[in-house]
């Protein structure tokens, strides 16, 4: 056995030790995005710190715990606070939280972020469905010996974001008269926001929104079967042509501001997952 499938193997261990929720469902927050575990049945809650091999968060924004428990149904894990690979980590240790979900059982997973708009319809506020990405710079976290006993060498990225929860997401949100978009989201390193240039060769390249998580995690998830849904709340503009400065304060705020909507989409996705 390799030493991560080891280290992988002690985490779950600890974590089953403290906790008996089985989850199917696996949620990673993002930025200002939080506050979605108060819609949980809360059974259970562990801290990044206390969590063997785990590392620990520390932007503003996150809480850093694991938070188990009930939702619509069925037994979920959500991530409140994930780790960003500006914030030093290696893209191995960003992914780690997402392999131990499937080793606790998860088989879908839901993942939030917040994003800068790219698609001139966005407007702050909105939501964005996201149907595919592109990895703009941010390192591919299954580089190095490929981990057999997780997944295959050369994973298929065909549709790395399920379809049939894409679907499922568009309808519940025209029936909850939440408009959405649907688009390709960009994957950048950070910790920069984009330069004016950088927003529009974003665009050229078919990007209709840019942030700085979610795809490594995604291509963890796919690696090792998982199925993914993943939402992005727009919380700014950056290819405007006017004066643009971006701080992570609106940000925070945008993505707080827009998080009871995508709270409801994911409450009744996982309802009728
Ligand atoms: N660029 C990159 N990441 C982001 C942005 C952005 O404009 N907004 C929120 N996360």
């Amino acid at each position: 056995m390799s030493t991560l499938v080891k280290q992988l193997e002690e985490t779950s261990a600890y974590i089953r030790q403290f906790c008996k929720t089985v989850p199917s469902v696996g949620i990673v927050l993002g930025s200002g995005l939080g506050n979605f575990t108060s819609e949980m049945k809360v059974e259970c809650e562990i801290s990044y710190g206390d969590i063997p091999h785990f590392p620990v968060s520390t932007v503003e924004g996150h809480q850093g715990k694991m938070i188990f428990g009930e939702m619509g149904g069925k037994k979920v894990v959500a991530m409140a606070g994930r780790f960003h690979f500006y914030e030093g980590y290696s893209p191995q240790q960003v992914i780690y939280p997402v392999r131990v979900m499937k080793m606790l059982g998860v088989d879908t997973v839901l993942i939030s972020n917040a994003a800068g708009g790219i698609n001139q319809n966005f407007a702050v506020g909105d939501l964005m469905i996201i149907k595919d990405h592109i990895s703009f710079f941010a390192i591919n976290p299954l580089l190095g010996k490929n981990e057999d006993d997780l997944g295959p060498r050369f994973p298929d990225m065909s549709e790395p974001y399920t379809s049939a929860l894409i679907s499922k997401a568009r309808t519940i949100a025209e029936r909850l008269q939440i408009p959405v978009h649907t688009g390709v989201y960009t994957g950048v390193t950070g910790p920069t926001f984009e330069t004016r240039a950088e927003y529009k060769l974003i665009k050229v390249l078919g990007g209709d929104a840019v942030g700085m998580s979610t795809v490594q995690e995604v291509i963890a998830a796919v690696h090792c079967g998982m199925q993914v849904f993943a939402m992005s709340v727009i919380t700014d503009i950056g290819i405007r042509e006017e004066e643009n400065r971006i701080t992570h304060e609106e940000v925070l705020q945008a993505a707080k501001d827009a998080e009871p909507k995508l709270t409801s989409i994911f409450t009744h996705l996982i309802r009728e997952l």
